[in-house]
């Protein structure tokens, strides 16, 4: 090693003593005879002073020192003259003395700050990405990250988990959304396809026997990206057999309590896990991804509303539509400008607009529209069903179910965020469970699989799925943390004849059951076990204990909002050659 320590373990410990550093410089203040540089590496900072008294050749090596020159540099740990300690720093009660120095390399002046923690445009960041990787809260997120896989492959393995890698070059695996395909040199016209999960490969590991899988698994979907997607994540992807679905259930809630324990101790963690029906998290939160800090829950309002003679809720009623609310507590005295602007937001999610109805005293009530519209015994059971009391704002949508649940969701955490309900250091995980199995897409006119196709329906209602496929319920959960969706699983189908007949609810030809899932379903006729499992989103994980707002900064080199590496500059144009090999003609549009 170039040095005998890291920066950032030098204390008070080793004054006195010769040690060897090398890293970055982080700052430097010329002081005219004393020149002072923070010297930074991965374990932190230690000041280094100059002075040409002890060192002139050093010190004039220091006077040319620039912002992320790498150095190294020999001198004694001295401890701080009194008043010029610094607290915030590990090693704030000491410095080094130096007294030799070598630039082991120059850097040009970065094309933003490294040393502080400022606004920098994304693009910028990912197109020097190693240069972002360099600024501290960054350098935490990825080692968080390391800490997080680290404890979850000691867990798993304690519990007789085996990691099992499986293949990235495969068959389309659905997951529902767009593959991403390789063109086959060898065998024209064919093509991989990433896989968007490894399911069916941990199934058919489960068939073979291994009882207890894990991975740390790379996942890949072209789809629309969001702060929490990215067309590459990971997953920790895990399958066990001879199990139901309360093991699956208590062994995430074990693994999640012991890994925030660990990793992340400043944070709470509220156990046990709240587990909640599909149908109760939409009727009480609009969304099957609730955050549980903060009630704020919705309530239908449809039986108050169909006495009134307000017209927004009447013919919402008439249209088979539903009138449900929030209250926001103690909002009473919000201006008319601050009402204007939760109108606005939920317009943005498609609501007509937002019945506002503070709770103050009846001359200040005139300021709603609503209140004039509902006597004062709607009005008072209106506020009766939220418990709310004067000081109080209730906010009402009314239209078509989905969209009132999808504004009213929304809004939830709107008023949540200005209140500033949700405390950063709590981590309330809950379960969404009775998932129906199928949902009725609108658009291609038939049944999709809530979670996937290999999710098992509930024994009793087997049934159902001839004469009452949307009564069918699944053995699918999903693990919910802080309002993010961490994790889904299931408990699968292990028989083919059961496979078969949820493939032809869902549409599939025979032809094409056979030809993209004939593998499993021949596998199914060799002594499958029965099995379930979860694959929780690692990066989602990683941003919900970083506090981080996107998956982007918990990922060392992630792809931009429009799918694209800044650094690699991917995807590229190929060569013409490239293409020839893989039997490629681009059409030119
Ligand atoms: P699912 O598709 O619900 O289930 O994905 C599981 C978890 O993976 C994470 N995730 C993503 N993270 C970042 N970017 C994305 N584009 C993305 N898509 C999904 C989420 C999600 O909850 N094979 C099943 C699991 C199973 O049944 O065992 C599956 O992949 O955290």
């Amino acid at each position: 090693m170039l040095k005998t320590y890291s920066c950032g373990e030098l204390t008070k410990n080793n004054v006195g003593q010769k040690v060897t550093l090398a890293g970055w410089v982080h700052r430097r203040r010329d002081h005219g005879g004393l020149v002072f540089i923070d010297l930074r590496d991965r374990e932190g900072l230690v000041q280094v002073v100059f002075n040409p008294d002890v060192s002139e050749g050093g010190h004039k090596v220091a006077t040319k020192l620039r912002h992320e020159y790498v150095v190294k540099v020999t001198g004694e740990v001295a401890k701080r003259p009194p008043g010029t300690e610094n607290p915030k720093l590990a090693t704030g009660e000491v410095e080094v003395i130096a007294e030799e120095v070598e630039i082991l390399n120059p850097s040009k002046t970065p094309p933003f700050d490294v040393s502080e923690d400022v606004e920098v445009d994304e693009n910028l960041r990912l197109k020097y990405r190693y240069l972002d990787l360099r600024r501290g809260r960054m350098r935490d997120n990825i080692i968080l990250r390391h800490r997080v896989i680290k404890f979850i492959r000691d867990f798993l393995d304690a519990k007789g988990f085996i990691e099992i890698e499986t293949p990235i070059l495969i068959k389309s695996t659905p997951e529902g959304a767009r593959d991403y395909l390789v063109p086959s040199r060898l065998h024209p016209g064919r093509f991989y396809a990433l896989p968007q999960s490894p399911q069916q490969l941990k199934q058919l590991l489960m068939v073979a026997g291994f009882e207890k899988y894990f991975q740390i698994a790379r996942c890949f979907r072209d789809e629309d990206l969001r702060a929490d997607r990215q067309p590459e994540f990971t997953q920790l992807d895990l399958e066990m057999s001879f199990i139901d679905e309360e093991d699956i259930l208590s062994l995430m809630e074990e693994l999640f309590i012991a890994l925030v324990e660990n990793v992340k101790p400043s944070m709470r963690v509220m156990t046990p896990f709240p587990r909640l029906s599909y149908l109760d998290a939409m009727e009480r939160y609009g969304i099957d991804k609730p955050d549980l800090r903060f009630g704020v829950e919705i309530r239908d309002l449809s039986d108050i509303a169909a006495q009134s003679d307000f017209a927004v809720f009447r013919t919402a009623l008439e249209d088979g539509g539903k009138v449900k609310g929030i209250c926001a507590p103690g909002c009473a005295h919000y201006s008319r400008r601050q009402l204007e602007e939760l109108a606005e937001f939920v317009q943005a999610r498609g609501a007509q607009g937002l019945v506002t109805l503070p709770l103050a005293p009846e001359k200040e009530q005139a300021k709603s529209v609503a209140a004039r519209f509902l006597t004062r015994e709607q009005t008072g059971e209106m506020a009766a069903r939220f418990e709310a009391k004067e000081g109080d704002l209730l906010l009402i949508v009314a239209g078509k179910a989905s969209v009132v649940e999808g504004a009213l969701s929304a809004l939830r955490l709107e008023v949540a965020r200005r209140l500033e309900l949700a405390d950063p250091n709590l981590l309330v995980f809950c379960f969404i469970l009775d998932y129906p199995l199928l949902e009725w897409s609108e658009e291609e006119g038939r049944w999709e699989p809530m979670h996937h196709p290999f999710t098992a329906p509930k024994d009793e209602d087997i049934p159902l799925l001839d004469t009452a496929p949307e009564r069918v319920h699944a053995k699918h959960y999903d693990l919910v943390c802080n309002g993010c969706e961490l994790s889904s699983g299931s408990i699968r189908i292990h028989k083919r004849e059961l496979q078969e007949k949820v493939f032809r609810l869902l549409g599939y030809g025979k032809e094409e059951v056979t030809q993209r899932f004939g593998h499993l379903l021949e596998a199914f006729e060799y002594g499958a076990p029965p099995h379930g499992g979860i694959a929780p989103g690692i990066d989602r994980v990683v941003m919900i204990l970083a506090g981080e707002e996107t998956i982007r900064d918990v990922i060392p080199f992630p792809k931009n909002q429009s799918a694209m590496d800044m650094m690699f500059d991917a995807p590229s144009p190929v060569s013409e050659e490239q293409l020839r090999e893989l039997h490629l003609r681009l059409r030119r549009e």
